[in-house]
Order: structure tokens, then C-alpha cells, then sequence
């Protein structure tokens, strides 16, 4: 998408010096590591983007794109320690490259790095955009807390999975989006609009990330495939194939998402299966579509040209069909 290029871009030059190489390098270097490794900058991306389409000029809205970029990483390189995930985007994870104390240090940062960057706004700009991240911020954390105890629980519902993704991952997407309008001084029921449009889209954006941690290739997917089986983690995918799947696979489930073993080889490749056979697979596509759209209902109704609306629905559009 030719468009996103100037997004990109600015975004980049700016990453680049976000950071200054300062010491003690133990807690510096795992920040311009873990920023280094790329990803895909979708939220601050949605910030310049939606403050673009609302008619503002879109580098008015960097501090906040950095400051969304900047929270994000850092949840990864704590959500890396919580997961015990080996790799990210590619790579070592911070907490496997150094260790878990600077891990936590680091992350610790450039939470506060994130922050900094609302300095750049006047009083009242700052207040709101600020206001914002800080529900976010601690949304993201009551999610995280949710997604972690879901592990060792066995009666999750589908009502408090989408709750814990829309907590955990949702309402970032949605933030990121809204500080684009917030920027661009629109009214409240289009801040709002927009923040409900990116709510949807996490919440897809998230399913979407579940299938791939079972279905992705991990020649390309960049992280561990297979790392939710091995965590336990109540997906939707495990929450379908036990609703939907026969007596016999939901007690099969039930069981091996009880257990730790050494090696998960085969406990992965049970799971993957039984996901396939009782339908879970299909549902979670279904539920991706489902939640997209839903996105692009509210779509309809936001004061933006039709021009810029099909340029949201193409950006929603090619997020659910990626592979990483
Ligand atoms: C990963 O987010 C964490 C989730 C909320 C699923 P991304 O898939 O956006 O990660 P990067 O930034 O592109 O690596
Ligand atoms: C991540 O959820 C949500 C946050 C980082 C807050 P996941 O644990 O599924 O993300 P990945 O798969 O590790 O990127
Ligand atoms: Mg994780
Ligand atoms: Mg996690
Ligand atoms: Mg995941």
C-alpha cells in the first residue's frame, strides 16, 4: 500500500533518534535492540494516518505515534519474560539476550521514554492525550493479568476471552487511532468513532494473532509457533474446539492443556490437529471476518471522504490476511 510509505518514513527518521545511546548501556542497548527489530508499526502508523485523514498535518501527530510505539515495545518486552518466549520479530528476546532483570529495567524505561513524548503537546492537548494513555495503559495491564490466569484455569468463556484481547490488545489499537484525532481536534463523536473502529480491528487483530501462533509458518511467523499450546493459554481456538469439538477431543484438550511436558512436540501437534478437525480453525476465521466487519460498519458513519474510508478498509483489510 503506497500510501503508508510517508508514514513510514517520517516514523523511522524519528524512531532513530527517539532514543540517545546513553548510559549504563545494559539499560539502553535492549531498547534500540528490541526497536531495531522493526515489526510492523501498525499503531503509530493508525496515529499518523487518522490525523492525515482528518486533515491535519500528520507530523503533528508523531510524538504520540512514538509514544504508542514506545508503550508497545515495551509490552512485548515484558509480555516476552510473562510468556517465556524465546523469540521476537525474528530474534532473541530481550529477557534471552540479556536476562530477565534487565528486561524488566528496560521495559521499566521506555514505558517512561513513552510518556516524554506527550511533553511535546500544549497543556491541553497533552492532558487529553495523557488522560488516555494512562486508561490504556493500565487496560493493557488488567488484560495481561486476565490472559495469565486464564492459564491455569478451566472454565474460561468465549465472553471473558474477547474481553481479556480487547483489554490486552484491543484498546491500544483503538488509543492509537483516537490520539490521531485528538491531534487533529475533531469532534468528540468522531474521537469516539474512531476509537471504537480500532477497538474492532484489535480485537480481529488479535484473534488473528492466536491463529497464527498455532497456524503460522515459522520459517517467517518471527516468533515461536506453537508458544500458546505450550503456555496453556485459553484461546479462542481452544474455547471452539472445546464447545464444538466430540466429547472425546474436549477431554483429550482438557488434559494436555493441564500439562507441562519437556518436550511439547507432541502435544503441539495434537492440539493443532484437533483445532482443524472439530471446526475451532474455521470459527476463529469466521470470528476474524465477523469483528472486521463489524469495524467497517462504524467506518460508514465517520466524517472522513469515501476516498479515505477505502484506504481504512484495504489497511484493515490486509492486517487479516497477513502471515507475521
Ligand atoms: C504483537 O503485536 C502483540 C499483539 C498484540 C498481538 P504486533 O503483531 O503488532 O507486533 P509487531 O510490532 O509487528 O512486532
Ligand atoms: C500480547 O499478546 C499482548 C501484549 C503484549 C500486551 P500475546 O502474548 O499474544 O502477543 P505475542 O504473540 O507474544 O506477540
Ligand atoms: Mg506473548
Ligand atoms: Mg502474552
Ligand atoms: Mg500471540
Amino acid at each position: 500500500m503506497d500510501f503508508l510509505k510517508k508514514y513510514n518514513q517520517v516514523l523511522q527518521e524519528y524512531l532513530d533518534s527517539a532514543v540517545a545511546q546513553k548510559e549504563p548501556r545494559q539499560l539502553y542497548d535492549p531498547i534500540k535492540y528490541i526497536l531495531s527489530l522493526g515489526g510492523k508499526r501498525l499503531r503509530p502508523v493508525l496515529t499518523l494516518m487518522v490525523c492525515d485523514f482528518f486533515g491535519t498535518d500528520f507530523k503533528k501527530a508523531i510524538h504520540a505515534a512514538l509514544a504508542v510505539e514506545l508503550f508497545h515495545n515495551f509490552s512485548l518486552i515484558h509480555d516476552d519474560i510473562m510468556d517465556n518466549a524465546p523469540l521476537r520479530r525474528g530474534q532473541k528476546t530481550v529477557h534471552e539476550k540479556w536476562d530477565v532483570n534487565t528486561a524488566i529495567l528496560s521495559g521499566d524505561a521506555m514505558l517512561i521514554l513513552a510518556y516524554r513524548f506527550f511533553e511535546n503537546y500544549e497543556p491541553q492537548m497533552f492532558q487529553e492525550l495523557a488522560r488516555l494513555f494512562s486508561e490504556t495503559a493500565l487496560q493493557v495491564c488488567e488484560g495481561q493479568q486476565h490472559d495469565m490466569d486464564f492459564e491455569t484455569r478451566d472454565d474460561v468463556t468465549l465472553v471473558e476471552y474477547i474481553k481479556m484481547i480487547d483489554h490486552k490488545t484491543a484498546v491500544l489499537l483503538g488509543a492509537a487511532m483516537k490520539m490521531g484525532a485528538i491531534v487533529a481536534e475533531v469532534s468528540e463523536s468522531d474521537k469516539d468513532k474512531i476509537y471504537q473502529f480500532g477497538r474492532n480491528l484489535g480485537i480481529a487483530f488479535q484473534l488473528q494473532d492466536d491463529y497464527l501462533d498455532v497456524f503460522g509458518n515459522p520459517e517467517t511467523f518471527g516468533k515461536q509457533v506453537g508458544g500458546d499450546i505450550i503456555a496453556n493459554k485459553k484461546t479462542f481456538l481452544y474455547l471452539m474446539a472445546i464447545g464444538q469439538g466430540s466429547s472425546q477431543q474436549s477431554e483429550e484438550l482438557e488434559h494436555l492443556f493441564s500439562i507441562n511436558p519437556k518436550d511439547p512436540t507432541d502435544k503441539i501437534s495434537t492440539v493443532k490437529e484437533i483445532f482443524l478437525t472439530s471446526g475451532a480453525a474455521e470459527a476463529t476465521r469466521d470470528e476474524i471476518e465477523k469483528y472486521s466487519m463489524n469495524a467497517f460498519s462504524l467506518l460508514e458513519i465517520i466524517n472522513i471522504s469515501e476516498e479515505k474510508r477505502e484506504m481504512l478498509r484495504e489497511f484493515g483489510n490486509s492486517l487479516m490476511q497477513r502471515n507475521v
